[in-house]
Formats: structure tokens, C-alpha cells, sequence
């Protein structure tokens, strides 16, 4: 049976990636975040072709369990800590590492006492001013204090905090942010801040652990300009199928509230993805597609299953065809700046109705 949408991914891009994030920040190492189910791409086929990563940063005790009971052997950091103190004990359990970036966690570190062999490596958090985790600038220091007290911290405590504003290298704030955390973070003998955008366009970030994560999966982690200009390569193709195709006056409207009129005479094909599927529902009249290779526009509302594309750029066009809607030839990121959003939630976003094939592009599979 064939699909009537699916995602392509890319092993040989990924593993590509992953070797340009680690070329940028040689001297540091690499912690692949690989939250959200691999952001969108399966997280344990992602980890398994990550395995030159050093670690891996997750959401969530659920993914660092999965990544465990995978065979992941590296450090797993949970990037908000624990969320109750019944977690703590799963942590040990599966020789996680954690984020601390309040005082309740603290709390529940002293809780469970001394396990010598089985103590936990504690990452703390600086709020450096993004002002969504971590201690303030006033706090910081007694709560590494504090945790240093705690027997079931394994020492020494690595110091994290996240940019608010790297996207936009030249932001003001990531200097401000850089300066606070360097000031606090000079007696700690490891220290983390740089998610991808940062590890590509601030080396004096990197410090001794990155933390790309988008890079990783081919998409620019800048405000403007794409993924090009860092050979990094798309992981995954969005595809689905021209399943109809018709031919339209001028002045019919097409789809859900008529969002689309004809201005003449037009044919227009219908392919088999929808927002049931993941594709945005926001997306505008023009949003690219990619149809047998040709690029054509998105005309309408989309649709739970499908979406009708304007055929002009491609009168051949026939029921059958492939449609990329993004991917190889067709960059996420463009897709994603046509409806207004980010790659990330376009590729987090994909339902299980959608079928995945794992290839290696080098090796022809
Ligand atoms: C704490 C932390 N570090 C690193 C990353 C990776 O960021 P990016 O995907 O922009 O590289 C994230 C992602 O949101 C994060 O929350």
C-alpha cells in the first residue's frame, strides 16, 4: 500500500551535521539535544547515528529512560531537571544527569541523602537573562553552595545557562547574557550556554559543552539566511502524493472559505497532507511545494488530509506524482518563514499518521 504521506529521513545528513557542529566547536564537547522525540525524527534512530555525540540533553525523564533502554550509553541530561522527587530516584537508577534551576529541586536532592557511588551529576542553572529557568544572579551562588553540601550531588557541578537572543547574533543581549555568566560561572571547572546558533556564530560561548540542537537536523537556527551557508544538509523530506487533479474557472473559489479565487482559468492539484498530518494549517497562498521537482504554490485553506497547489509551473503534472513539501530541494526553513513559524515546530510537529523510512543517502538505501 503506499503512504499517503511520508518522512524521508536523511542518516548520512544527520551523522554530515553533526560532524560540522562538532568541526565549529572543536575543542568543546558535544551534547546533541535531541528533545521532542528527536525533534520530530524518531529519538532513538536520531541518538543511534549520533553515537560520536558525547551526550545528549532531553526534556523529559520518559526520553532519557527510552534513550537508556536504547543502549545510549553517554550522559543524558535532563534539561529541566526533575519534576517531582519520585523522579530523583529513577535518575540514579538509570545514571541520568540533571539540571538544577530551582530551589524545590535542591530540596529534593538533600531528601535522598548520601549514595556514594550512585550520586548524581548536577548541572546548575543561571538565569543569565532569558528569564524563563535557572537561579537569578542574587541566587546563584547559594544554590551552588547548597548543592555542593548535598551527598547525592556527584561533583564538580557544571554551570548551564540559555540564550534568549542567538538567533540574532548580533543581539545586544547575548553580550549582556555572555558577561553575567561568565562572571558567575568562573569558579565552576565546566560550564555550557551554546545551543546551535550559538556554537556556529559565538565561539566565545562554546566553552567546555555545546548544545546544538536544530543544526543537527539541517535547518538554519538564524532569524534570516538559511542552512546553505553552513553545509548543513535537510535530515528530513516531507512527502505525500498528487492524488486529483482539476481544472477551475476564473472566479471559483477553492477550499474551506473560499480563501483562494481563481483569477483565471486554472489547474489545480490536490496532494495527500494535511494538518491531521502536521503541515501547517497556517500556511498562506504561496507557501512552496515541490511538485515532481517543480516548484509550485499552495492555493486555499489547508485542509485535515490535503492541500490544493496551483499546477501553472507544472502542466505535466499527473496523479502519482511526488510532492515535496519540504526537504531536499525545498529548505524547512522557507516553508516555515511562508507560515509564519519556525522549522522547529514544523518538524516536531508531524502526527503518527505519517510513516517514517529510515535511508542512508551514502549508501543508496
Ligand atoms: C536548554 C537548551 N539547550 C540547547 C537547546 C538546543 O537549541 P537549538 O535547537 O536552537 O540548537 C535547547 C533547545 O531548545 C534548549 O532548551
Amino acid at each position: 500500500m503506499n503512504p499517503r504521506a511520508w518522512a524521508l529521513i536523511d542518516l548520512a545528513a544527520l551523522k554530515h551535521n553533526l560532524s560540522i557542529a562538532k568541526a565549529a566547536a572543536p575543542e568543546s564537547r558535544l551534547l546533541a539535544v535531541i528533545k521532542a522525540d528527536g525533534y520530530g525524527h524518531g529519538i532513538q534512530a536520531v541518538a543511534q547515528v549520533l553515537s560520536e555525540a558525547d551526550g545528549f540533553g532531553v526534556a523529559c525523564l520518559q526520553e532519557a529512560v527510552m534513550l537508556r533502554e536504547a543502549g545510549v550509553e553517554q550522559t543524558i541530561l535532563l534539561l529541566e531537571g526533575v519534576f517531582s522527587f519520585e523522579e530523583l530516584q529513577l535518575v540514579r537508577q538509570h545514571d541520568l544527569s540533571i539540571v538544577v534551576h530551582q530551589l524545590q529541586q535542591i530540596e529534593w536532592l538533600e531528601r535522598l541523602g548520601e549514595h556514594d557511588n550512585d550520586a548524581i551529576p548536577t548541572w546548575l542553572k543561571l538565569d543569565s537573562g532569558m528569564h524563563r529557568l535557572g537561579f537569578s544572579e542574587s541566587a546563584f551562588m547559594a544554590a551552588k553552595e547548597r548543592l555542593q553540601r548535598c551527598g547525592a550531588v556527584r561533583g564538580p557541578i557544571t554551570a548551564i545557562s540559555h540564550f534568549a537572543n542567538a538567533d540574532c547574533p548580533d543581539h545586544p543581549a547575548n553580550e549582556q547574557q555572555l558577561s553575567l555568566f561568565n562572571a558567575l560561572s568562573a569558579d565552576f571547572s565546566q560550564k555550557s550556554i551554546a545551543n546551535s546558533a550559538a556554537l556556529l556564530a559565538l565561539p566565545q560561548s562554546h566553552y567546555d559543552w555545546v548544545r546544538p540542537g536544530i543544526m543537527l537536523f539541517g535547518s538554519s537556527p538564524f532569524l534570516s539566511g538559511g542552512a546553505s551557508p553552513y553545509q548543513l544538509r535537510p535530515v528530513m523530506t516531507l512527502k505525500a502524493r498528487l492524488f486529483a487533479i482539476k481544472s477551475l474557472k476564473k472566479g471559483d473559489a477553492v477550499g474551506y472559505g473560499g480563501c483562494w479565487v481563481c483569477p483565471h482559468e486554472m489547474t489545480i492539484g490536490l496532494v495527500s497532507i494535511g494538518y491531521g498530518d502536521g503541515y501547517p494549517r497556517h500556511a498562506p497562498n504561496g507557501t512552496p511545494v515541490l511538485v515532481d521537482g517543480h516548484r509550485c504554490s499552495l492555493v486555499g485553506r489547508v485542509s485535515m488530509d490535503m492541500i490544493s497547489v496551483d499546477l501553472q509551473n507544472h502542466p505535466d503534472a499527473q496523479c502519482g506524482d511526488q510532492v515535496v513539501l519540504w526537504g531536499e530541494g525545498l529548505a524547512v526553513d522557507e516553508v516555515a518563514n511562508a507560515a509564519g513559524t519556525i522549522s522547529y515546530e514544523l518538524l516536531c510537529g508531524i502526527t503518527s499518521r505519517v510513516e517514517f523510512a529510515y535511508l542512508d543517502s551514502e549508501q543508496g538505501e
